[in-house]
């Protein structure tokens, strides 16, 4: 399965999913990785394991309908099965979402449907399970679609929430999981395992 990644930052997800294809956890094969952010971790990463990296963006484009279509252009000509959003913070255009439908999955750092939506990122995420007193947090897998975070879950894991967390140490042991989950799911949609 060809897997396409759409990403804005460090790209640790991406990178875990990179790491079980090259051991063959995964059977896929990452072709390409398109970031809105030229100075991302994930293009220096993609670089780095020799995987097509592209900064695009609607600034460099001309527009975010530009944008959009140019994504799905790249996504399609590298022959993309699978597109897999790894900490991106754009809204996936109409374009991609037609070009991929059911085919475009994404990670929340929570058990949805609580704590996400529009603005709801990173740490304002775990910042917002603190406040709310939720005794578990956890990881969301979910299909995309026009709205944020709305999709259908594909999976979830449930991490517990100590009096004694702070944003950083939810953090830390979400995106352990995080690793786990993207990585098993992924496996479980290239083996046929998961339907979607
Ligand atoms: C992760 O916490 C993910 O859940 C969220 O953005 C973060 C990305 O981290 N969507 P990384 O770029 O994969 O390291």
């Amino acid at each position: 399965m060809k897997i396409g990644f759409l990403a804005s930052h460090r790209g640790s997800n991406m990178q875990a999913i990179i790491d079980a294809c090259k051991n063959g956890k995964i059977n896929g094969t990452p072709v390409i990785v398109i970031s809105n952010n030229q100075a991302s971790g994930a293009l220096e990463r993609a670089r780095r394991e020799g995987i097509a990296a592209f900064h695009v963006n609607a600034a460099n484009s001309g527009g975010e309908r530009e944008a959009d279509l140019r994504i799905a252009e790249l996504l399609s000509s590298h022959k993309v099965e699978l597109v897999v959003l790894a900490g991106y913070m754009r809204k996936i255009g109409p374009a991609v979402l037609h070009a991929f439908p059911d085919r475009i999955i994404n990670i929340h750092p929570a058990l949805l449907p609580r704590h996400g939506g529009q603005g709801m990122y990173g740490d304002k995420v775990h910042a917002a399970v603190l406040e709310s007193g939720d005794l578990e947090s956890g990881v969301t897998i979910h299909l995309v679609n026009g709205e944020y975070d709305k999709g259908r879950i594909l999976a979830q894991v449930k991490v517990p929430v100590v009096p004694e967390d702070t944003i950083e140490s939810l953090s830390a042991k979400v995106l352990e999981k995080e690793h786990q989950l993207y990585v098993d799911t992924v496996a479980r949609l290239a083996a046929g395992d998961l339907k979607i």
